[in-house]
């Protein structure tokens, strides 16, 4: 089945309704791989799909042409989802030409045996002409594999982003506007959250090549395509690639018996209260005096075993301040602490400021370990580990409920003085 995007431009790609772990990425909602076929004096196709649908992909192209008469395959990213089914796409299509820029073409020598294939190297100067329309390409590296690129058409003012403003998101629509638009940026939240953070100063480089360039419609490689709210996701681009702190703050915990729980909770508590009390002060202010009230501290309080590392490094992307505790379990944390340590680590989040907490028995190690990982990312620590015995005695508690207090007060400074 393939959907009209412009007069003989269509998206011939394959929903996923299935795929629920994308490495490692948990994907609820599914996934696409967006495939466009251009068809003019010339036929090309942009992007392909994972290697199991394949045969998917070759029948939508079908219903629009002889397989023959396809001329190009356009390679923006050599990415397995997206590459994956070259070797069956070259066999297919006799007269094909794969363009793509020369990283790429290495990085697929690399996964396929591609001695057989007709390959045309492409260059951002190049500009391949199908006829009425054309395509003319930008190298993005590491947006986010260093031979990452994206295609342009001029005439249609179409950017085919690639993984760019994409969503991993199994739905029938194929377009923003036909779909609830808080959904979509949820998820392609997410999807910068763990696929792209890590790359934030490219993507603001690329973000300023983008302002140059009118576009009226942005067709990325996964989930929905932007022909309406394109300066909404363009502005979420900046937002999340320059790491704006929200007034939200991430408590991270993993508990054995809960006494560590119990003193996430108090965490919590503390910070919604101290939250209360400035919207309390706010309000009666603002009676008097016409003015907003603050926002309300956002307070995620989330238990790592009960919450993906998709939507742990979704929170994390713009909170300014997080809290992280560990029950100690042979001398260490929690063994999926460390998981998660080593995942927001990879990611590369702006700073957040924070501190350790945590239970132990009849030795030290969960929060003595979360303050070293503090240390080695170089994240600043606001006071020492909160450590409880056994089980948090009433002191111990009060000292999580006014750590809690003192993070709230330090995510309100960060969000508003950035
Ligand atoms: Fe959708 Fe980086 O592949």
């Amino acid at each position: 089945m393939s959907i009209e995007l412009k007069k003989n431009i269509d998206w011939v790609g394959f929903v996923d309704w299935n795929v629920r772990d994308f490495h490692s990425y948990d994907t609820q909602r599914g996934a696409t791989y967006n495939s466009y076929l251009i068809r003019d004096e010339k036929t090309a196709l942009i992007d392909t799909v994972k290697a199991p649908f394949a045969d998917y992909l070759l029948r939508n192209i079908r219903e629009k042409t002889d397989l023959n008469n396809v001329d190009y395959i356009i390679c923006n990213h050599a990415e397995l989802d997206h590459s994956g089914s070259l070797p069956m796409l070259m066999n297919a299509l006799p007269n094909a030409t794969l363009l793509c820029n020369a990283k790429c073409c290495e990085t697929l020598s690399g996964y396929f045996d591609i001695n057989s294939w007709k390959i045309k190297i492409v260059s951002p100067e190049d500009r391949i002409s199908l006829g009425s329309r054309s395509l003319s390409f930008v190298n993005i590296p590491m947006v986010h594999w260093p031979e990452s690129m994206v295609s342009y058409m001029p005439e249609e003012e179409i950017l085919f982003s690639n993984d760019a403003f994409g969503q991993h998101l199994a739905t029938s629509v194929r377009f923003v506007d036909q779909w609830n638009l808080a959904h979509v940026l949820q998820e392609a939240k997410s999807y910068y959250a763990n696929i792209v953070t890590p790359y934030g100063k490219q993507v603001l480089k690329t973000l300023e090549a983008v302002k140059t360039i009118p576009i009226k419609m942005i067709a990325p490689s996964h989930g929905l395509i932007w022909r309406t709210n394109i300066s909404d996701i363009i502005s979420e681009y900046l937002r999340w690639a320059s790491g704006q702190y929200e007034s939200k703050m991430v408590i991270l915990y993993d508990t054995m018996w809960e006494s560590t729980q119990k003193m996430a909770e108090e965490i919590s508590r503390g910070a919604v209260d101290y939250s209360n009390s400035l919207e309390k002060s706010a309000n009666s202010y603002d009676v008097q005096s016409s003015k907003s009230p603050s926002s309300a501290l956002d307070v995620q309080l989330l238990h790592i075993r009960k919450t993906t590392l998709t939507r742990i490094a979704t929170e994390m992307l713009d909170a300014a301040a997080v809290a992280i505790g560990s029950s100690t379990l042979n001398a260490q944390m929690m063994p999926q602490m460390s998981a998660v340590l080593t995942y927001i680590k990879g990611l590369k989040f702006r700073e957040k400021s924070g501190f350790a907490f945590g239970s132990f028995g009849w030795g030290p190690g969960g929060p003595e370990n979360i303050q070293k990982w503090f240390e080695e990312v170089k994240y600043p620590v606001l006071r020492s580990p909160i450590k409880a015995k056994f089980r948090p005695t009433e002191e111990i508690l009060l000292q999580c409920y006014e750590a809690g207090k003192m993070l709230a007060q330090k995510t309100y400074l960060l969000a508003q003085n950035q």
